[in-house]
This record gives structure tokens, C-alpha cells and sequence, in this order.
């Protein structure tokens, strides 16, 4: 009954493409068919299979689309068998993205990869071929995904995402063919690809709960990366690098380490999230940027977001906002980090040493003695930023 009820919708999909003239699509989709229903269905996958070699495929380079209809989707996306969801998330954006914050090592190597990518001619006549895959590796909310559309608008080419939770979390048995049919899908255009999570799907192969089509499945992605085609850029995102399996980890050809911002950067995103706000909110700047060490980019952007809701819609004067933020953050420093930030507050602040106090858990007599030594913070901030 489901084969039937797969069949139907599979007709209807079809005359949907042939319907719109979608000539190329129609045979992606036949020969996805003809893999579907190798098994199940053999006369029937022959047979498309006879009318797929009967028409020759599109030559290279010829036009995707007729000319006059060049504002329709370039390809139809793949979407999951069963609840007919896209399996992959599309962003194009546009070139004038605003760059994402990286540390210097970190913005070098991407910059030599998009050196590399828009060089491919060059390298080419001299036998060598460009960066081909890369995994970003980074906790969350430190620019991973963001770098990930950054690079793509770059290269003037989309970017894929296929969220691997979201296949792992389909029945296990499908999630083969749709990772297939997203990898099949990326690798027809010039694009960028990204494997978001995917310690999702390549856990190490030693792990006892695998069970065989895991362990297929990180075969496929082994395969995958190593053929991967010059025309496009596979990228893997990761929060858990312990997870990956060793082989999948040294067929990538850059590894990208994203960490969380060291002073510098979080000031600059600061500033970046506040934007026309910063006149309201740089007298704070530097308590601020000391406030947020340790934090995530996407961790400071949501604070700063909250500060400038509360601030437009008038419901809490920035002071106030920022002594409740800070006396928060006081909590999770130990006793030296709470010490510097009272000296940086009664430094840069008109509160009085009693509210210091009061925010930050440091007594009036340490405060004190302190700032008449003004030395000390400066020594352990470094100590901190080293
Ligand atoms: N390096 C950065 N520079 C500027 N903004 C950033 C940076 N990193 C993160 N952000 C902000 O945080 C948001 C979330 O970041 P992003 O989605 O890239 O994180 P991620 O590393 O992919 O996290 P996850 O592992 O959860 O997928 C971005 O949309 C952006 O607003
Ligand atoms: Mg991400």
C-alpha cells in the first residue's frame, strides 16, 4: 500500500515537471526513480530506465532554462520521499554581505581558500586543483553557518545546506537515498555545500550503537568528499569534533577552527550589533567587552539585541539594563575577574563604590585599594586576552 501511495506521488511529481517544461529535471527525477524502484518495482525501473538512455542528456554548458523564463528555480531542490520536506535550506546572498568577524588566523585561510576558488583557471593550467573541501569547527554561535554564506556570495554561487539531524532523524533506511539525492543535486551546478552537524552522521565507525547503515552512510560521505568536483565547495560544520571519525576528519582539505572571540572582536561585534545604537551604549564599551568574554557571537548579539529592544521601546533606561547585565555576569567570574571588573566599572562609570559593591560582590576596601593601584587590572586583563 505505502509502494502505491509512493507511486502515485511519484507520477504526480512527474507530470508537475514535465508540465512546466522542466526537461532536465524530469530525467533527474526518472533516474531517481529508477534507483527508487530498482527492487521493488524492476519492469517498471527498466523501462524508465530504456527512455532515459533513449534521450541523451543536456550538453554541457547548454542553458539550464529557455531563455524567457530565466526568474524559475534553476533545479527542482530534492525534497524527502515520505513528508515531502526540502532536505536542503538555500541562501544567496548577495556579495555586499557583511563579513563575519574572524581572528586572523582563522580570516587568512578563508581568504586564501576564496583566492583559490576564484584562481581555478590559473591552478588549473599548472595541474593543480583549488581547495575542494573544508569542515569548520566551532561551539555554537561563532560563525560557522554565517562564513558558510559569506564564502558562498563571495564565489557568486549558492549556498546548500543539508541539515544532517534533520536526515539522521528521518527513518533510518531513507536516509541514505536522501543524502544521496542532496550530494547528486549539489554536484550538478557550481555550488557551495554544507553538511551542517555532521558528527550527526559520522560518528566514529567503531561506536557500538552503529548499526550497518550508519556505517554505509559514513562510507557514502567518505566517498563523497574525496570525489568531490573542483566546479564546486563541500563544507562540514561541527560542535563536536571528538565525534568524528578519523578517516572522514583527514579527507577534508582545510580543517577551520572558529573560536570563541578574543577582546578585540567582541568589541568590533559589539559595536557591529549595536549599530545606530552604539551612541546611546558606548559609554559601556569597555566594561562591556570585558563583561562578554567567553561568550558566543550569537550569544552577544542576543543580548544586545534585548538591550536595544528594551531601550527603543523605552521600558528600561540603559543604565539600569547594563548594571542587571553585568551583576548577572558577575556571578559566573571568580573572585579576581569580579575584583577587575568593580576596578573597570568605578574607572569607567560615575557609579558610586557602593553600587560597585553591590553589583559586583566586591567589598568597598578591596575596591579601594584597588583603584588607588590602577596597575592591576591592566596585568590580569592581559593575562586573560594572552
Ligand atoms: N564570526 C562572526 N561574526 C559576526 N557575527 C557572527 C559571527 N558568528 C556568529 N555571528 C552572529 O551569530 C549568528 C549565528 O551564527 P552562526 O549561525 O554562523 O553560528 P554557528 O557557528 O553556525 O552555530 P551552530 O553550531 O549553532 O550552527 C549569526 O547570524 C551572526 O549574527
Ligand atoms: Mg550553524
Amino acid at each position: 500500500m505505502a509502494e502505491l501511495i509512493g507511486l502515485k506521488e511519484d507520477l504526480a511529481q512527474v507530470i508537475r515537471l514535465a508540465l512546466s517544461e522542466q526537461t532536465e529535471d524530469v530525467r533527474l527525477f526518472a533516474a531517481r526513480l529508477v534507483r527508487k524502484y530498482r527492487n521493488s518495482e524492476p519492469d517498471l525501473a527498466q523501462q524508465v530506465d530504456l527512455f532515459l538512455r533513449a534521450k541523451p542528456h543536456r550538453r554541457a554548458g547548454a542553458p539550464l532554462r529557455k531563455a524567457a523564463a530565466p526568474s524559475l528555480p534553476e533545479q527542482v531542490l530534492p525534497v524527502d520521499d515520505e513528508s515531502r520536506l526540502s532536505l536542503l535550506k538555500v541562501f544567496r546572498d548577495s556579495p555586499d554581505l557583511e563579513a563575519p568577524l574572524l581572528s586572523a588566523e582563522l580570516g587568512e585561510s578563508i581568504g586564501q581558500l576564496i583566492h583559490e576558488r576564484k584562481q581555478t583557471a590559473r591552478l588549473a593550467a599548472l595541474g593543480l586543483t583549488p581547495t575542494r573541501s573544508a569542515i569548520f569547527v566551532g561551539q555554537p554561535g561563532v560563525g560557522k553557518t554565517l562564513t558558510a554564506r559569506w564564502l558562498a556570495a563571495q564565489l557568486g554561487a549558492p549556498l546548500y545546506v543539508l541539515d544532517l539531524t534533520a536526515v539522521m532523524s528521518s527513518l533510518l533506511g531513507r536516509s541514505g537515498s536522501n543524502l544521496r539525492a542532496a550530494l547528486d543535486f549539489a554536484k550538478r551546478s557550481p555550488c557551495v555545500l554544507l553538511l551542517d552537524e555532521i558528527d550527526a552522521i559520522a560518528k566514529r565507525r567503531s561506536d557500538d550503537s552503529d548499526v550497518g547503515e550508519l556505517k554505509r552512510l559514513v562510507t557514502v560521505i567518505l566517498q563523497e568528499v574525496d570525489e568531490w568536483p573542483a566546479t564546486g565547495l563541500l563544507l562540514a560544520a561541527t560542535n563536536h569534533p571528538k565525534l568524528i571519525d578519523p578517516a572522514l576528519w583527514r579527507r577534508f582539505d582545510l580543517v577551520a577552527e572558529f573560536k570563541v572571540p578574543e577582546p578585540a572582536s567582541v568589541k568590533e561585534a559589539i559595536k557591529r550589533f549595536l549599530g545606530p545604537d552604539f551612541a546611546l551604549f558606548g559609554r559601556w564599551i569597555e566594561i562591556l567587552t570585558y563583561a562578554f568574554h567567553g561568550q558566543s557571537f550569537s550569544d552577544i548579539k542576543r543580548e544586545i539585541q534585548r538591550f536595544r529592544r528594551a531601550v527603543a521601546l523605552g521600558t528600561t533606561p540603559d543604565a539600569d539594563l547594563i548594571e542587571e547585565f553585568i551583576k548577572a555576569r558577575a556571578l559566573s567570574l571568580d573572585r579576581q575577574g569580579r575584583i577587575d571588573m568593580a576596578v573597570l566599572l568605578a574607572k569607567q562609570t560615575r557609579l558610586s563604590q557602593h553600587s560597585i559593591s553591590d553589583i559586583t560582590g566586591v567589598s568597598r576596601d578591596t575596591i579601594r585599594k584597588y583603584t588607588t593601584d590602577g596597575s592591576t587590572v591592566g596585568q590580569k586583563k592581559r593575562r586573560r586576552e594572552a
